[in-house]
């Protein structure tokens, strides 16, 4: 039998290096880029501050070439998914730039509601002041930082849990304790930073690019171009609207890199007979279609009979799967929503933040809801034991590299690329 030699890409050679070094410099450039007030995002592609992102760092960008088409490409280097120099790049590039969905209208529908969240470094509040403005803020006290507040609700004004310094929902400083005695202290300096915030349909974006003006909500058809570009009409025409009603919400922390879960998601049904027997019966996979916007991909594929070959139907006569770079998931079956949030926690680590959406008509049937909710438990479940093999393997010497499978695989190759490609802008 032939022997096949395993590719070893450039930056996959130095593998085997000296990695407590290579951490250590990475681990260095952007903690000191982090002493800077506002460097969150800290680099341009021409700006000093690039020098900051090590060479070794830039190999491994281009270790992938979005130029090689699918059917010849190697799929990303492992290091990739494992290295914490490349997991800084792409919190800057990916998640600190650009539009990012955080949240569902409904979490703010009224007066005074909030929600926190976190992505990165960059701890945030989306709220909706007395007024009913929708605002978005960094969630850090301009004390001396605690977090401000956690969770969701609704509040009349925030107070920090450390000393007291007391928010307005529009961001303004109402009261800082006991500072009698302070000098060249200006009230209007020491309001929460602000981020630009926006909604698209159900969802609540926010946009941490500090380049750009957080004065004011973001007009919705400038933030639906940038967010999902063509593909805008096609999700709306597909029933994902703000009709529906929010059901639940679901939250797994999976040891694996946030893109495992992306790719796992994008291989076009590829795994679904092999690893979620029950789904596959209730899917008609020779009929899944996969069809490429400029950030965004569509997975489709037609239901057919049920899942557990009784009447129970939650997946209707057609699923639609849409992925919007670089970690949002919508998916749309029969009466229901749902959507999945991939939010980074680590080189091999993530979160998935589920939630759940349903037609009007069916908000009360709770013996449905829970049926519907245990069988996509029993997905979700399936698909971490998949993700978390997934990550062991990478971290393996074995492996380097893959391949696509051309036919399934094209919404994988055109995330891949277009990560890429945001990496190197
Ligand atoms: S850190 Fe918030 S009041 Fe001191
Ligand atoms: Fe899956």
């Amino acid at each position: 039998m032939a022997m096949i030699k395993p590719k070893f890409l450039p930056s996959q050679a130095l593998k085997f290096q000296n990695i407590n070094e290579r951490n250590l410099n990475s681990s260095f450039s952007f903690r000191f880029s982090r002493h800077v007030c506002n460097s969150y995002s800290s680099s341009k592609p021409n700006s000093s501050s690039s020098s900051r992102i090590s060479d070794e760092t830039w190999r491994m960008v281009a270790d992938f070439d979005p130029k090689i088409p699918l059917e010849e490409a190697y799929t990303p280097p492992s290091s990739w998914y494992t290295d914490p120099s490349f997991y800084e790049l792409e919190l800057d590039r990916v998640f600190y730039r650009g539009w990012q969905a955080v949240g569902f209208t409904e979490q703010i529908t009224n007066c005074n509601d909030f929600f926190t969240g976190r992505l990165g470094d960059v701890h945030f509040i989306v709220c909706r002041d007395v007024n009913g403005k929708l605002h978005a803020f960094h969630n850090v006290c301009r004390h001396h930082a605690s977090l401000l507040v956690s969770g969701s609700g609704k509040m009349p004004c925030f107070v920090c849990p450390y000393h007291g310094w007391t928010y307005a929902l529009d961001g303004v400083l109402l009261k800082a304790t006991r500072i009698s005695g302070i000098k060249n202290f200006d009230v209007n300096e020491f309001g929460l930073k602000p981020l630009k915030v926006a909604t698209w349909g159900p969802f609540v974006l926010i946009n941490l690019d500090k380049d750009i003006q957080p004065q004011q909500e973001a007009d919705s058809k400038i933030v639906s171009d940038e967010w999902l570009g063509s593909c805008s009409e096609l999700l709306s025409s597909n029933g994902i609207d703000s009709s529906l009603i929010y059901v639940c919400r679901r939250e797994y922390t999976i040891e694996c890199n946030w893109k495992v879960f992306c790719d796992n998601y994008l291989d076009g049904g590829y795994h679904v007979p092999y690893a979620h027997k029950n789904l596959a019966s209730g899917l008609e996979l020779a009929s899944y279609s996969t069809t490429i916007f400029e950030k965004v991909s569509v997975q489709r594929c037609d239901s057919g009979s049920t899942e557990g070959g009784d009447d129970f139907d939650r997946l209707g006569s057609k699923a639609l799967y849409a992925f919007i770079y670089p970690n949002f998931m919508i998916n749309r079956y029969g009466p229901w929503m749902d959507t999945n949030l991939v939010l980074p926690l680590g080189p091999r680590k993530c979160q998935v933040i589920f939630d759940y959406f349903l037609v009007a008509s069916l908000k009360d049937d709770k013996a449905f809801i829970d049926r519907s909710l245990e069988e996509s438990e029993r997905v979700q479940m399936e698909d971490i034991t998949l993700c978390e093999g997934v990550q062991k393997g990478l971290e393996s010497p074995a492996y380097c590299s893959g391949r696509y499978a051309p036919t399934v695989e094209k919404a994988m190759h055109h995330f891949h690329c277009l990560l890429q490609e945001n990496l190197n802008k």
